[in-house]
């Protein structure tokens, strides 16, 4: 047999074959050594990604992690199929995790209700960006060694971004003062933290984490290049120059230049963004080691300490 193409011509010994053979590795035929045992994840991104795509597949293979690829368009997802049976599908062929981006706020969270493996949040709709959360402290952490007191000012289309509201909340569990600065519009009166004009707050400001204008998510996008939006609201050089001489410039990307930062700034000695995706790829692999080999963690009284020491 060189080919599987048909039914029609095939033998009974030869389908009985396959059969036994089926069994055979449906009883663990493989996994006698290690070597064999092969384990697998799987990446579901109903959005475009290329930072946490990326690096996801990169953490998962640094772990040792074999990578069912999935491509929505590609997939019976054009045919109808939901978001909890395609899950379910690449649990069922062996997936041990499922890492997924949905366009969606509570699809992540109630996929997690339903699975019995561990659903990674990679963003979903305005609701939370958890592991761009985790690399964006990392990164500070390498930078102060501690966020308590730490002034953090996040700045821009904060109601529609889900990168704005992990980082408030983790950052003010970690001790940091977070503070928002945005248009009108754009603010969410939702989240309990103060807004304040970016011009006042960008001389006091440890850590000023520009955010991506996110078109996609407005009723009524327009040309972002429009409305002198960076003379307004975003980091000009004039406002770099009034930063803290130890502030620091983040940005979750992908970064419209010239829009939310000067083109010139994105990658001056301030910013740490081309460095956060960098960071991406362990924050990913913590989170996936964390869940998927079950490391009781240490939380011993100097945590703290630890981190503040990260090299
Ligand atoms: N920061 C971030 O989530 O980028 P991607 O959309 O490219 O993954």
């Amino acid at each position: 047999m060189n080919n599987f193409v048909s039914m029609k011509t095939m033998q009974t010994e030869e389908i009985l074959h396959l059969i036994k053979q089926t069994d055979r590795f449906a009883n663990d035929g493989l996994s006698k050594t290690e070597t064999d045992k092969k384990r697998f994840v799987t990446n579901l991104f109903y959005e475009p990604s290329t930072r946490t795509k990326l690096s996801f597949e990169v953490a998962e293979k640094k772990l040792g992690f074999e990578v069912i690829d999935f491509q929505v368009d590609y997939s019976s997802v054009l045919k109808g199929e939901s978001v909890y049976d395609t899950a379910k599908t690449v649990a069922s062929i062996g997936a041990e995790a499922v890492v997924i981006r949905h366009p969606l706020d509570n699809t992540v969270q109630e996929l997690a209700e339903q699975l019995d493996i561990p659903v990674i949040n990679a963003g979903d709709g305005a609701g939370e960006h958890p592991t761009q959360c985790l690399l964006d402290i990392y990164t500070m952490y390498k930078e102060f060694g501690d966020l308590k007191g730490l002034n953090i000012l996040i700045v821009g289309d904060i109601v529609h971004s889900r990168v704005a509201r992990s980082n408030a909340y983790a950052l003010r569990t970690l001790g940091a003062n977070v503070s928002f600065a945005s248009k009108p519009e754009w603010q969410d009166q939702r989240l309990d933290f103060p807004y304040v004009e970016l011009d006042d707050a960008i001389e006091t400001s440890d850590v000023v984490m520009l955010l991506r204008i996110q078109s996609e998510r407005h009723d009524q996008p327009k040309p972002i290049e429009d409305n002198n939006y960076l003379e307004k609201y975003g980091l000009t050089i004039e406002r770099e120059k009034r930063m803290k001489k130890t502030a620091i410039i983040m940005h979750p990307a992908p970064v419209n230049r010239g829009v939310e930062i000067d083109d010139s700034l994105v990658e001056c000695k301030r910013s740490r963004i081309f460095k956060q995706m960098e960071y991406g790829v362990y924050a990913r692999m913590a989170v996936l080691d964390h869940l998927l080999n079950k490391e009781e963690p240490q939380y011993g009284d100097n945590y703290q300490t630890v981190l503040a020491h990260v090299d």
